[in-house]
């Protein structure tokens, strides 16, 4: 029998029809809210649904995510953590982030979610940030999902990795989105995909989603 294939957006439409979704309005709204313009920075559902399993599985009472944008990948994120656990998610754009919160309001999720500003003027401000939210908590995160700035990706894993439990998940999205283009980005993303997959310290795997999901445990 010969083999039907289906084009990837075929593909997402059929799986999403089949992703159950008690929020689905709610999360709508907020996905919604972005610029049209801006939309497709945003994860998809298929994507959405695949972290909020992770969740699911994984458990954490600590959940960190780099680049709230509007909320979206948080509510999927927020949506099957436990009332004693906390979502912390940062946000460089103030705009974006005050948007987010409303957004997230509406949602009411049993977990505590924690959106905070994250506006260094640059690089090594904004890891000076991030290093100080993570030593608030210490090396208690069960789950950290990165789809920040692609530029600084191999940045985010090395500040963040280490404060990840034995066990506990990084996961970045958009590991795929420019690998065939030899651009800056490109090249970055590269060398960050390079950098996880090579240590010896984390059993990492891609998932190739429309932008690729790198999901890196640590052993
Ligand atoms: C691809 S969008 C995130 C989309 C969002 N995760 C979703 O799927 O709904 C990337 C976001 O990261 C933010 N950002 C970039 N660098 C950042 C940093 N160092 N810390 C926090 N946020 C950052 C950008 O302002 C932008 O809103």
């Amino acid at each position: 029998m010969s083999k039907i294939r289906t084009s990837p957006s075929s593909q997402y439409e059929y799986i999403s029809k089949f992703i159950k979704n008690e929020q689905h309005s709610c999360f709508e709204k907020i996905r919604d809210s972005a610029p049209a313009e801006l939309s497709h920075m945003q994860i998809t559902s298929v994507e959405g649904s695949i972290l909020r399993w992770l969740v699911a599985t994984q458990q954490p009472t600590l959940a960190l995510e780099i680049g709230t944008f509007v909320g979206y990948s948080t509510a999927w994120l927020a949506d099957h953590m436990h009332y004693d656990s906390t979502l912390i998610s940062i946000e460089k754009s103030y705009e974006r982030l005050e948007l987010a919160k409303r957004n997230i309001e509406r949602c009411h999720f049993k977990c505590e979610i924690q959106l905070l500003l994250n506006d260094g003027k640059s690089k090594e401000e904004r890891d000076a940030n991030l290093r100080k939210i993570l030593e608030k908590y210490g090396d208690n995160f069960g789950l950290i999902f990165c789809d920040g700035a692609k530029a600084e990706y191999i940045n985010y894993f090395q500040t963040t990795s280490k404060y990840l439990k034995k066990g506990g998940l990084f996961i970045a999205d958009n590991v795929t989105s420019f690998h065939s283009c030899t651009s800056d980005i490109g090249n970055a993303i590269d060398a960050f995909n390079s950098y996880v997959c090579s240590n010896d310290a984390f059993d990492t795997t891609i998932i190739p989603t429309c932008d690729g999901l790198m999901i890196a445990r640590k052993k």
